[in-house]
């Protein structure tokens, strides 16, 4: 894992994984899709910056897993205890706009260009806050839980554990979630058709949601004893939940 100023040199082969590739070929277009609020950026990083002021007021660590280029958590984070960022992200690309937008923390930044899995299975640092911003669900079923058990061993005793999630609604499976999704290209009008395609592509390749339910036992599997959905998406597509003990 490497951190910091080393993030040119250290970027990791990620030609090699397709879904990643993809994703960084159209990061483009999902800055387009989070300007135009069209997956509830504002309401969600909205809710975690109430969150956080409210409940965090000692200084705190706030581990941003997948955090892309940071925008909406420094826009979230700016005005709390926060006291250290670490942010994780497999795309270099990313991680470079994330550095000028955590310019704004007045707290050390710690950037790291890696794979989220690896990097949790190791990690050393305890922390107060863990957010995953709609990156879980790229994870099968027993990956989400390992990786949910690494998150609640890194957390502090009164941390929070937030997630951001595609979920399925009551009796609906994944294939019906996706086609679901296909339905909202109408909404989408600020996107092409190119553009839209590419997104769903990648949904269809990397996107795994889960229930409410299996996300809540999911949690209590990991080690929390709480497990709380805090929002549904107006579109209904994802919720955010949080964990504690
Ligand atoms: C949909 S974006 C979410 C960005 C941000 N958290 C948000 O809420 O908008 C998904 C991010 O996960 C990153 N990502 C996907 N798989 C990853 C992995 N295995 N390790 C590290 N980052 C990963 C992608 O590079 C991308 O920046």
């Amino acid at each position: 894992m490497k951190t910091d100023q080393s993030l040119v040199e250290s970027a990791p082969s990620i030609s090699t994984d397709d879904a990643q590739a993809m994703f960084n070929k159209h990061l483009a277009t999902y800055r387009k899709i989070v300007g135009e609020n069209l997956m509830f950026h504002h309401e969600v990083y909205g809710l975690l910056h109430n969150l956080l002021s409210q409940e965090m007021l000692k200084p705190f660590k706030f581990l941003d897993v997948a955090c892309g280029d940071a925008v909406a958590s420094a826009a979230a984070l700016k005005g709390s205890a926060i006291d250290h960022y670490y942010g994780i992200d497999l795309s270099l690309q990313s991680l470079e706009l994330a550095r000028e937008a955590l310019k704004s923390l007045l707290c050390p930044v710690d950037l790291r260009c890696c794979d989220f899995v690896e990097a949790m299975a190791d990690w050393s640092d305890s922390v107060d806050v863990v957010w995953i911003g709609m990156s879980l669900h790229h994870l099968q079923s027993e990956g989400k839980v390992r990786l949910m058990k690494n998150v609640h061993d890194t957390l502090t005793r009164s941390g929070l554990f937030l997630i951001w999630e595609p979920t399925l609604l009551e009796g609906e499976n994944r294939a019906e979630w996706l086609d679901r999704f296909s339905t909202y290209r109408i909404v989408c009008a600020a996107i092409t058709d190119e553009e839209f395609a590419a997104m769903e592509a990648h949904m269809r390749l990397a996107d795994f949601p889960e229930s409410a339910d299996t996300r809540k036992a999911m949690g209590r599997q990991a080690g929390f004893s709480h497990a709380e959905q805090i929002f549904l998406m107006p579109n209904r597509f994802g919720r955010v939940f949080q964990f504690w003990n």
